[in-house]
């Protein structure tokens, strides 16, 4: 297929049929090449049911298509029309205090519901035949972020069964499930599977190992309700691609699940973020993050399905993107691994929930300062992107990612202000500082490429897991496992048969017998030279057992308690972490393991810029980028040549293409 690089989404039923070919033509002269459309427009393809009406979307299709315009249609399911709601209510979902969801905005759908899924079929059968042959459509996106606004759904009796078939068909009996479970305390042991309850409201609190299977379920029933859209597609539309779109550190589905059957995977990029509800602030390292887990999903390049245009918000907005910020937004997902950005959205729209999220064009449809400055950053960055297309960063590190230690530590977070995602952009941004590139992969994913894998809070261990970490550090591997390591086992029960980490304890050369909650204090470390270095939240009390200290906690009643340890085993190194390292501590540590592991930053003298690679076969492509509203001076290394770049100095929110041989 020709490139398709970027686009917009485009809601043409929300504009006259008479404005649609001046869209088609802006858009042509901006340099788009693809839309998202129709991913709510269930009421207008399906406005009775087995009524269709795709005449509408086929001439849009048509005309865009006739302006070199591709379409990706989006599957209408996060919207079920009133008339499927007005005859079937029991297919809005029901939260964890028992109350049913109104009907309105989105999302107010049960993704197990049998009758719901019914309609879908229908609907879906249709609409992917009318298309199928339509020579401008390329492809498919499933629903549309998915998740979203289903966290404490959905506890209807439909999906009170599908859990409790899930439970089944995982433990087979339910004897299994009660000795797995430790039921016996406090007199849950259940007779049969019909007994257990979804973790609605209780007085107390619910098993740990209840509510970790619950998560597993619903992130296994959601993409269950994405696989059955996937089937449709495939059946019907050999010939198209099918992805969806992601949201970066969402946390209540498998990501690395959902891709699986996915041919690329997209992602939305907001960096303003979501202003109706508090969020914290997105830096450039968490921007970075979110596209290396994205690329990390499938190891693969992707697109974004919705990148941010404008200013955000749906009833109070965010900051104005100043002029260059969006290009630079834009230009950072390219160079993290995006093949095509598509833009949110194309005209901000007048009515509806979303009236304060612009578009590319404002309100009147006049193209204005969005429009003129993301043309000319396609124009700058298409090229290029021709000549990388496929390519990826050429990590030599990598983060292990894994939402099971997620959901766990959730559920149990030991300190108040624990939180996984948060913890391992500890680590992220410590090598996001340096420049050092780094890869996310799942716990099943090949170690094998890596010279160092930071495997933050592995709170769950398995005898595999332990296994396959002895075997890349005996393979010469640099490895880093953290506070809370082997703790647990896969049922979120706490394992007795050693001292804490565990297994690993061999391959760290350490034991645990001890620890400390860190409440309302952090405890002073003492690490070579390093200023204001210190422990956070958590704190392990740790006994060498042939370990080298590396850091050693100076205050408090465990003075020289040693808190980063490593030990050497083969021609590997096996680091241990006791604790949440602050800042300072966490950039000693990367300064460490990147000489220790022999990681090169691409570009040495970049201090306060970001700089990412994409690897060819032949090439180094680099983006230098400025993140700050403040001219930065760049002296490009030798052997780099500018492909896209001033002289000397990265302006405002700007950035330069470099490019260098292999
Ligand atoms: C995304 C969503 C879009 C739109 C946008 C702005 O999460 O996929 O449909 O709602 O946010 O709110
Ligand atoms: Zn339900």
């Amino acid at each position: 297929m020709m490139d398709i690089q970027f686009g917009a989404d485009y809601y043409p039923e929300h504009w006259p049929e008479d404005r649609w070919e001046t869209d088609a033509k802006l858009m042509r002269e901006m340099g788009l090449g693809v839309v998202r459309m129709a991913e709510f427009a269930w009421t207008r393809i399906e406005p009775k049911e087995g009524e269709f009406r795709f005449e509408w979307l086929e001439r849009a299709v048509n005309l865009l298509g006739k302006y070199g315009v591709k379409t990706i249609l989006g599957t209408p399911t996060p919207t079920p029309p009133a008339w499927i709601i007005e005859k079937h209510p029991e297919i809005l979902p029901i939260n964890s205090k028992g109350v049913k969801a109104a009907f309105g905005g989105r999302h107010h759908n049960c993704q197990s519901n049998r009758t719901y899924r019914s309609h879908a079929v229908r609907m879906l059968e249709a609409f992917t035949s009318r298309f199928r042959d339509n020579p401008h459509v390329v492809g498919w996106q499933t629903d549309n972020e998915l998740g979203n606004s289903h966290d404490d759904l959905c506890h209807c009796p439909s999906c009170r069964t599908a859990f409790q078939d899930w439970l089944q068909s995982k433990y087979g009996t339910v004897e299994e499930l009660n000795r797995r479970w430790g039921t016996v305390f406090w007199s849950q042991e259940y007779d049969s599977f019909l007994q257990i309850p979804t973790p609605a409201w209780n007085v107390t609190a619910h098993s740990p190992s209840l509510l970790l299977d619950w998560k597993r379920f619903h992130s296994d029933l959601i993409c269950d309700f994405q696989q059955f859209q996937i089937d449709i597609i495939r059946k019907n539309c050999p010939g198209h691609m099918v992805t969806h779109n992601f949201m970066g550190f969402f946390d209540i589905i498998d990501y690395f699940k959902l891709a699986e059957s996915l041919d690329f995977i997209s992602h939305d990029q907001y960096p303003t973020g979501f202003f109706d509800n508090p969020q914290p602030g997105k830096t450039p390292a968490v921007l970075a993050s979110a596209l290396d887990l994205m690329r990390g999903l499938k190891n693969k390049t992707f697109w974004i399905m919705e990148q941010q245009s404008g200013p955000t918000g749906w009833t109070v907005l965010g900051r104005t993107p100043e002029p260059g910020q969006l290009s630079l937004w834009a230009a950072q997902s390219v160079a993290r691994g995006a093949d095509c950005v598509v833009f949110f959205r194309w005209r901000t729209c007048t009515v509806g929930t979303e009236q304060y999220w612009h578009g590319i064009l404002p309100h009147s449809g006049n193209p204005g300062r969005r429009y003129g400055e993301l043309k000319e950053t396609i124009s700058r960055l298409a090229p290029v992107m021709k000549e990388f297309k496929g390519a990826l960063s050429g990590a030599e590190g990598a983060i292990l990612y894994d939402y099971d230690q997620n959901w766990s530590l959730e559920i149990q977070p030991h300190h108040p202000d624990l939180a996984y995602i948060r913890h391992v952009q500890v680590y992220y941004d410590a090598f996001h500082k340096r420049n050092i590139p780094l890869d996310f992969i799942s716990r099943e994913g090949d170690f094998s490429s890596y010279k160092l894998i930071i495997a933050p809070l592995m709170y769950l261990m398995t005898a595999e897991l332990e296994k396959r970490f002895e075997t890349f550090v005996e393979g010469g591997g640099r490895l880093v496992l953290t506070m809370r390591t082997g703790v647990k086992n896969r049922d979120n029960v706490c394992m007795a048969e050693r001292e804490l980490p565990g297994e690993s304890g061999d391959l760290l050369g350490i034991e645990i017998r001890d620890y400390d909650c860190l409440r309302d204090i952090c405890r002073t470390v003492q690490m070579g030279a390093g200023k204001n270095l210190s422990a956070e939240k958590w704190c392990d009390i740790i006994s060498l057992k042939g370990a080298e200290s590396l850091a050693e906690i100076s205050d408090g009643w465990y003075p020289g308690n040693p808190v980063v340890t490593v030990n050497s085993r083969d021609r590997g190194k096996a680091y241990y972490v006791g604790t949440e390292p602050n800042k300072e501590l966490a950039l000693s540590l990367a300064d460490t393991l990147i000489e220790d592991a022999d990681l090169l930053p691409p570009a040495p003298d970049a201090e306060g810029l970001e700089v990412v690679r994409r690897r060819t076969d032949s090439r180094d492509y680099f983006f230098v980028l400025n993140h700050s509203g403040e001219e930065k001076e760049f002296t490009s290394p030798a052997g780099w040549s500018a492909v896209s770049a001033g002289n000397g100095a990265i302006p405002p929110y700007g950035y330069g293409i470099y490019q260098t041989d292999r």
